[in-house]
């Protein structure tokens, strides 16, 4: 039985490609509204999803009786006041990422979403690969064994095409960090725990796109140290010509400690590249069938594009996590750390100087977040 109504707030590209069809996979939830400032697409989502709650207005939306939780996919400034709306309704809330453009914001709305006791997400996707979630695994049972270094590439070809809001930083926070190399920062976390320190650069090359002023950037790399000791390099480009784009992209992760390496590559959804103390060479692995879907998630694995399908679990983790009572992985203290990570990222830039972390950590996380949560 449906008993958990979803509105959908922003039904742009992400609400169309995810969200819909994520939570049409728990039997227990029904997206039963649709809000966006724009009719047309208003419109268009709600005969698509055949939804018959429409809003223009948010707060009209969020406070609906019908309504029970909050998906929020619009640009990225207007997060913190979607969710503060949502949060006030007592609503639960799943956030697009990034959770807010700064870190103070994202943390206030971690510890508002705990004071009026509702279910928290934010939307780092890729946690949702099978091949992540089984690197993740052989990592806790010791298959690198100390981590000496943690590396992510996230490279695509994207050139000088318009990116709308994306290419604002008042409306978009940053540019290719927020975007694409946000979800490996929360990756890091995951696999290696909290970043202890950084040093960064961020590069616009382009500062124009569609005749309108690009302010962002186009390129960001990260050098940092792990508070394990593990030492991280982070590159995020869409100007890497001819490495294709979108899920054709470069989009790798990679781990070596001193007993072994893994290699990830989002393209390789049921892959992993490992290596031994002593072989010559990476061994290709399968990702065991179990690992395919997130746990008690009723997808079928064979059906759909599997570079697709995995984002459809999130969804499903959102309303699971709502129906037994239980925090939602990855949270808004998840959203937040990322946050601390990229605004020590862009101080560092700017300062062109080492930024260490700890003492920006703010209470409540600097207790309850390790980073390396499940
Ligand atoms: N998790 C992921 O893998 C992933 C992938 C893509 C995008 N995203 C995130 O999702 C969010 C949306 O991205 P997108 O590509 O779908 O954007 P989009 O521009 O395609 O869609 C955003 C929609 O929000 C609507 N909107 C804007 N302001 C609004 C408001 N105040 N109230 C209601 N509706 C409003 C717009 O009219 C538009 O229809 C961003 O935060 C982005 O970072 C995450």
């Amino acid at each position: 039985m449906a008993d958990i109504g979803v509105v959908i707030v922003g039904v742009g590209q992400v609400a169309l490609q995810n969200h819909l069809t994520g939570i049409a996979l728990s039997p227990r939830a029904k997206v039963v509204a649709i809000c966006d400032s724009d009719q047309t697409a208003l419109a268009a989502a709600g005969e698509r999803a055949g939804v018959r709650l429409l809003f223009r207005d948010y707060h009209e939306a969020v406070n609906h009786p019908d309504v029970h939780a909050v998906i929020v996919a619009t640009p990225n400034f207007t997060h913190p006041d979607i969710v503060r709306a949502a949060i006030d309704a007592k609503r639960h809330v799943l956030c697009e990422k990034p959770l807010a453009l700064d870190y103070q914001t994202a943390v206030d709305l971690y510890s508002r979403a705990e004071q009026a006791g509702v279910r928290h997400m934010t939307a780092f996707t890729y946690r949702f690969v099978p091949a992540m979630r089984y690197m993740k695994h052989l990592v806790e049972q010791g298959a690198v064994g100390v981590p000496y270094h943690f590396r992510a590439q996230r490279f695509q070809d994207w050139q000088a095409r318009p990116l709308g809001w994306r290419q604002v930083k008042k409306l978009a926070g940053s540019g290719e960090m927020g975007d694409m190399l946000s979800h490996r920062i929360d990756y890091a976390h995951l696999l290696v725990g909290r970043i202890g320190r950084l040093v960064a650069g961020l590069r616009n090359y382009i500062p124009q796109r569609g005749g309108e002023p690009s302010d962002v950037d186009d390129w960001v790399g990260i050098l940092c140290e792990f508070e394990s000791a593990t030492s991280g390099v982070l590159e995020s480009t869409k100007l890497a010509t001819g490495r294709g784009e979108g899920l054709r992209g470069q989009d790798v992760v990679e781990l070596n400690g001193d007993a072994g390496t893994i290699v990830y590559s989002t393209q390789r959804p049921f892959e992993l590249r490992i290596g031994r103390r002593g072989d010559a060479d990476l061994e290709t692995v399968a990702v065991p069938r179990e690992f395919w879907v997130w746990p008690g998630c009723p997808r079928d694995p064979d059906q759909g594009d599997p570079l697709a399908t995995f984002r459809y679990d999130q969804g499903f983790e959102f309303i699971d996590a709502i129906v037994n009572n239980r925090r939602c992985r990855p949270g808004f203290e998840e959203g937040a750390e990322v946050q601390l990570v990229m605004d020590a990222a862009e101080r560092s830039a700017h300062e062109r100087a080492w930024v260490d972390l700890a003492p920006h950590r703010q209470t409540p996380l600097r207790q309850i977040n390790s980073g390396g949560s499940t």
